[in-house]
């Protein structure tokens, strides 16, 4: 392998200088000490490799049973149990239900992430797991991508230092971290077959660093390679990311495996450095396989290599003639669910608190109005392969009932949900004739409803689930066809009526052949809801369009009166309360993986706000969501905003330890919250065409974006209130005691409110005069510190020549560039106090 000639970003908070030399001498130790221990495992690892046959080598690089890879039991080789990840181990049913990685961003808590890694290993050993599949750490690019929340924000240097930690936590436990999906995987709109067309700086700076800082600080010992090409290769294909850049430069010696599906072939894949295909069974196979070994075009030191590394993994883990099953350890620990409720009181953040309204004192509230679709059941994580199933999940209106007692709390649920449900079940049609049941369905052996349909069916009801077992006709494959369903309707009176169209995959609603729900693309579970004003007696001829290019897919649709969501009583119980928590934002059924949600708040939810803010002018609005959503419309007359992204199974009990002053919130934005959904620096060149979507943005992501273009975001990253103040003062900058070319920052924090709180203060650096476009600063280091009221901390940044480097396109190397640079410390991108030139020589 070529010696790695990357250099190592260490800027994090550090020590004093004596300490630093004492360090040095124990680097050195430990660096003897892991090269013995290397040579060990070749050892073994050769051992083993030289008894393998060459069909036993091919039956560990293609996994089986969806989550598993084949052992060989005669040399203790085990079959290898893998879960996902990346928050909470969701394979083997309930388990704890930790709150999506961006929660966990949020903290800026190196040391949470360590727990939370701990955590999440504990509980893959009591199921008996090799492989938990987390973290995830792909970008955020734009805030509608359905698996933001799995990630952890949109800077790379705090996704890769988070990851580091948490990638450690999990490993000490003896169970593999994978980290995903390798790489630039930031939406999910085509994400089978789009290409990210992305210039190499770019992804060095942005995509891959993240990336980067996690394999060489982290040490994890697997990635998954994401389902999306990169500048038209596919991931799991690609030489330059798998092998060039990954197993070469950055020295990675543990194993690559594909994300679910996302091999396409043989021989590319298998040159470029996949190791293992995963589900498995369809391309690595030894019937495709051997004829291209034999030929030659796959050499056996070629598949030597894969077996190689996952033996390295399994004799350096332990696996070897082991047992992963901890029995010592509770399915339902209790230490996993401590983690999953500091971790949401850590991360959630609070974004606005008009006039101090917050905490609400319990001593002083009399009732507190729980109001919205999202109060209840709790909402812990997005949908997807992330989803865990919680033991005894925490909803916000149960956390706040046990804070401050049930008699209390009025609850109006105000959710269009059993509505909708009610409407999907019981909508009433007209006989189309005397011998129809209301609905003719027609069925379509392609994918646009062309020619003539190849199945007509009768139907009662619109509430139709498809899967590879259970495809709408035998020569109907669940994946491939379209469907028309026509019906017609006569609403009973004049009124307003509710129209309900949910569809995994594209769907389109018709009234009198008017469109007027259009979801016409490929996409996960989405749901419309429209309102008609209808007369009584008359005519409607509705059509549901619906096609399906996934195997399992689904359609509902559903009409009747509409009701509405808060009734006079419910009205009167908000008005009279002393506040409002207004709990809106998505579930799993509308943000997850699979597709790219609404930036609009789902159903009528920005209705109801208003309605709500209209009712009672201390309204708290608390949203689910990976990403920043629409709140132009609502944003000013709420009293309170909470960011509380999908918060795990303790999310409610944190929410109102937070609402009533037992926890002083301090999380902080991993993103920029725009304005507008224009002003994102992914805006203009998304989802792209062709299934091709060029990042023009280049290195201008988040807020390096909005620094350059002066466009002021709504909320900035790094940005998130306390119920305490902080004031920063004392830059001093000194240079390192015999590394003349390295520098201590230093700057005080003290906490001059009157409350227990924790603060980031945060490092930023930018280059004065750069030699290629850059953005004016970026984040160099951080540090979350805990201080009582009156006290003062002092915090250290390291500064050295990594620190301020570029991927420099010509050269292809890093650079440092000599000549003026300035520093920032601060509470958030946009609230830096501290500065001062700094000259790099
Ligand atoms: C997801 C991965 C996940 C895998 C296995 C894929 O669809 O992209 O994140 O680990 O499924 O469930």
């Amino acid at each position: 392998m070529r010696l790695n000639r990357i250099l190592t970003v260490l800027a994090l908070a550090v020590f004093s200088f004596s300490a630093m030399n004492c360090e040095h001498e124990q680097q050195e130790t430990s660096q003897t000490k892991q090269r013995e221990m290397k040579a060990s495992v070749d050892q073994q690892v050769d051992q083993l490799l030289s008894q393998l046959t060459l069909d036993e080598k091919l039956s560990m690089i293609s996994g089986y049973k969806v989550y598993k890879v084949a052992g060989v039991p005669r040399l203790g080789i085990p079959e290898i149990k893998m879960t996902d990840g990346p928050i909470g181990t969701r394979n083997d049913g309930k388990s704890t239900a930790y709150p999506g990685d961006i929660c966990l961003a949020a903290s800026w808590d190196t040391e949470l992430a360590h727990e939370f890694g701990v955590s999440q290993g504990r509980d893959g050993r009591a199921r008996a797991d090799h492989v938990i599949l987390g973290p995830a750490m792909n970008i955020y690019r734009i805030p509608i991508d359905g698996r933001n929340s799995e990630y952890m924000g949109e800077d790379p240097f705090l996704t890769g230092t988070m990851a580091s930690h948490e990638i450690q936590g999990i490993q000490s436990q003896g169970v593999v971290s994978t980290v995903k999906h390798y790489a630039a995987n930031n939406q999910e709109e085509h994400r089978m077959t789009v290409s990210a067309n992305v210039d190499e700086r770019t992804l060095r700076e942005i995509y891959l660093r993240g990336f980067q800082i996690a394999i060489t600080q982290g040490h994890p010992w697997a990635v998954m390679c994401a389902y999306n090409k990169i500048n038209d290769v596919y991931c799991s294909a690609n030489r330059w990311l798998l092998t060039d850049v990954l197993k070469d430069e950055w020295d990675f010696p543990g194993l690559v495996m594909s994300d679910w599906g996302a091999v396409h072939d043989t021989l590319g894949p298998a040159n470029a450095g996949l190791d293992i295909e995963m589900p498995g069974q369809e391309w690595f196979t030894p019937a495709k396989l051997k004829p291209l070994i034999d030929s030659g075009k796959i050499s056996m030191p070629t598949i030597d290599d894969k077996i190689r590394r996952i033996l390295r993994v399994e004799v350096s883990m332990g696996f070897i003639n082991s047992d992963r099953k901890d029995a010592s350890i509770p399915l339902d620990d209790p230490s996993s669910r401590a983690t999953a409720l500091k971790m949401a009181e850590e991360g959630i953040v609070l974004l606005k608190n008009r006039d101090g309204l917050l905490p609400l004192d319990t001593a002083k509230v009399k009732t507190v109005a729980v109001v919205g679709p999202n109060a209840e059941p709790a909402i812990t994580g997005c949908g997807g392969s992330s989803y865990v199933d919680p033991y005894n999940p925490v909803s916000t209106l149960a956390g706040i009932q046990n804070e401050i007692g049930a008699d209390r709390v009025e609850y109006v649920p105000a959710s269009e949900k059993s509505q909708i449900d009610a409407v999907i079940a019981h909508s009433m049609y007209e006989p189309l004739d005397p011998n129809t049941q209301g609905i003719k369905a027609e069925y379509f052996a392609n994918r646009d409803l062309s020619g003539s349909p190849v199945l007509i069916r009768q139907m009662k009801k619109i509430d139709q689930k498809w899967g590879r077992r259970r495809p709408p006709a035998a020569n109907l494959p669940s994946n491939d066809f379209s469907a028309r369903f026509t019906a017609k309707i006569r609403p009973p009176t004049d009124g307003t009526y509710l129209f309900s169209l949910s569809s995994h995959e594209g769907s389109r609603l018709f009234i009198n052949g008017e469109q007027v729900i259009d979801m016409w693309s490929s996409h996960g579970n989405q749901q419309e809801n429209v309102h008609r004003e209808l007369k009584g007696g008359k005519v409607y001829d509705i059509r549901v369009d619906f096609f399906s290019n996934w195997p399992s897919c689904s359609v509902q649709f559903g009409w009747g009166p509409a009701l509405p969501l808060i009734d006079e009583q419910a009205a009167e119980k908000i008005a009279k309360a002393d506040a409002a928590v207004l709990c809106v934002g998505f579930n799993p059924q509308f943000e997850s993986e699979g597709f790219d949600r609404t930036y609009a708040l789902p159903q009528d939810q920005e209705k109801l706000i208003q309605k709500v803010e209209a009712l009672n002018p201390h309204t708290i609005v608390v949203v689910n969501c990976g990403g920043n959503v629409a709140m132009a419309n609502w944003i000013d007359n709420a009293a309170g905003l909470i960011q509380a992204w999908y918060p795990g199974e303790e999310g409610g009990r944190a929410l109102a330890e937070i609402i009533f002053g037992k926890v002083n919130p301090s999380g902080k934005l991993p993103a920029t919250f725009e304005k507008k959904w224009e002003d994102s620096p992914g805006y203009a060149n998304y989802p792209g065409k062709n299934d091709e979507v060029s990042y023009k943005e280049g290195v201008f992501v988040g807020y390096r974006w909005f620094d350059a273009k002066g466009i002021v975001p709504r909320y900035p990253f790094g940005f998130g209130l306390s119920y305490t103040s902080f004031a920063l003062s004392d830059l001093k900058i000194k240079h390192v005691k015999g590394h003349e070319n390295e520098l201590i920052l230093s700057a005080n924090v003290k906490n001059t409110g009157d409350r227990i709180g924790s603060d980031v203060i945060q490092f930023y650096v930018g280059q004065d005069q750069p030699t290629l476009p850059t953005p004016p600063r970026k984040l160099a280091g951080f540090a979350r510190v805990e201080l009582l009221p009156g006290q003062k901390k002092t915090v250290q940044f390291h500064v050295d020549a990594s620190t301020l480097a570029y991927w420099h396109p010509n050269t292809k190397q890093w650079s440092t560039d000599s000549g003026g640079y300035h520093v920032w410390v601060g509470e958030s991108s946009r609230d830096l106090p501290l500065t001062a030139p700094v000259e790099w020589r």
